[in-house]
């Protein structure tokens, strides 16, 4: 077995990240509190929300602070979403410059206003373009550029390891595979067999699974069943930002350390504080009404939580619900 696997420390073009374990890029909720939480739970690399190429040239300040980063984040990645290779490079460049340690082209966005242009999965439509949006990206940076796609536009069109080979010779340092097409969005099981598929086609490029990630035996299975290199987690850092620890301990046999409700709501708490201390006013509500239902889900009290939290304006009100969320397991 590849020792690399094992091991702790994960090498990524001409980066040393410290494991195997990433948090996926997740628009509208990897931001700052979110981020702040995943890295004190010691994941190999955290990604940012999207971000278009366009908005960042043109300085847009909403993206710049889509991109505000604590250095307890590193090591961290940008992704860039656009279809303009003649942009590409400056836009990789401007990140770079921010400090970011990986750069991340995203080519799986399936919502309809990011593929009208072509961008996101739309991309899948065009390889060539990929390739040469890469290469303009690691033309201009000296830190690695890595690709998210989808298994292909639908069913009929799966071109994930063709698109490993282009990749690969556009000099990406990792391909990171979801396993759905653009038309399943996010419904249904993701098939694996279509991750394998790009590890078969790698040559020295690296595979990062993802999809369907939600527990420590997930990411070790399809670790096994695969053979990728790395494994992107997504939907299952909501509410679980210790799921990367869990994956580490589980890989070196120490126990996964069990969190009930009463943990669950100290998490939820703390997230509240990063929250509070990043966000408006109006923010926070807002930001809460989400956070708040992934923490506490597996408990009997989560549907009466998510009535009143939805309707929760101050922060007292909101300090003081999640302060007296009742500890009973289901
Ligand atoms: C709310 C949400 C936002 C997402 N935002 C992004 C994004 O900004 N960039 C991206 O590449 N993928 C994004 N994705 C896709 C995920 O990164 C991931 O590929 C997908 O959820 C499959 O993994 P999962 O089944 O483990 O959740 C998003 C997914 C969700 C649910």
């Amino acid at each position: 077995m590849d020792l690399q696997k094992n091991n702790k420390s994960f090498q990524l073009g001409n980066t040393i990240l410290p494991n195997n374990v990433f948090y996926s890029p997740l628009a509208g909720c990897s931001d700052y509190p979110f981020r702040m939480m995943s890295a004190k739970y010691g994941p190999g690399l955290i990604y940012c929300e999207m971000v278009k190429m366009d908005a960042l040239i043109r300085n847009d300040p909403s993206t710049f602070r889509i991109l505000d980063f604590h250095t307890s984040m590193h090591p961290i990645g940008a992704q860039l979403v656009g279809s303009k290779p003649e942009i590409a490079g400056k836009a990789a460049r401007m990140v770079r410059d921010m400090g970011f340690d990986v750069i991340d082209f995203n080519c799986g966005c399936p919502v309809d206003k990011v593929t009208k242009d072509g961008s996101g999965s739309g991309m899948m439509k065009n390889p060539e373009k990929i390739g040469e949006i890469i290469a303009n990206m690691v033309a201009a940076v000296d830190i690695p550029v890595t690709v998210k796609v989808r298994a292909g536009w639908d069913e009929e069109s799966i071109n994930a390891h063709e698109i490993t080979k282009i990749a690969e010779q556009a000099g990406a340092a990792a391909i990171a595979v979801h396993a759905r097409t653009r038309k399943q969005a996010y419904q249904g099981p993701a098939n694996w067999d279509y991750i394998t598929r790009c590890v078969e086609a790698a040559d020295t490029i690296k595979v990062i699974g993802n999809g369907d990630l939600f527990s420590a035996e997930a990411a070790e299975q399809m670790l096994a069943q695969t053979g990728c290199d790395a494994v992107l987690v997504s939907r299952g850092t909501m509410g679980q930002p210790w799921i990367a620890e869990d994956i580490l301990r589980r890989r070196e046999n120490l126990p996964i350390i069990p969190r009930g409700i009463k943990e669950c709501r100290e998490a939820l708490m703390e997230h509240f504080l990063y929250t509070l201390s990043y966000e408006n006013e109006r923010r926070i509500a807002i930001d809460m009404r989400r956070v708040g239902c992934w923490y506490i889900k597996k408990s009997t009290g989560a549907g009466n939580f998510r009535g009143l939290i939805s309707k929760a304006s101050s922060i007292e009100e909101i300090r003081a619900l999640i302060r007296d969320f009742p500890i009973e397991e289901s």
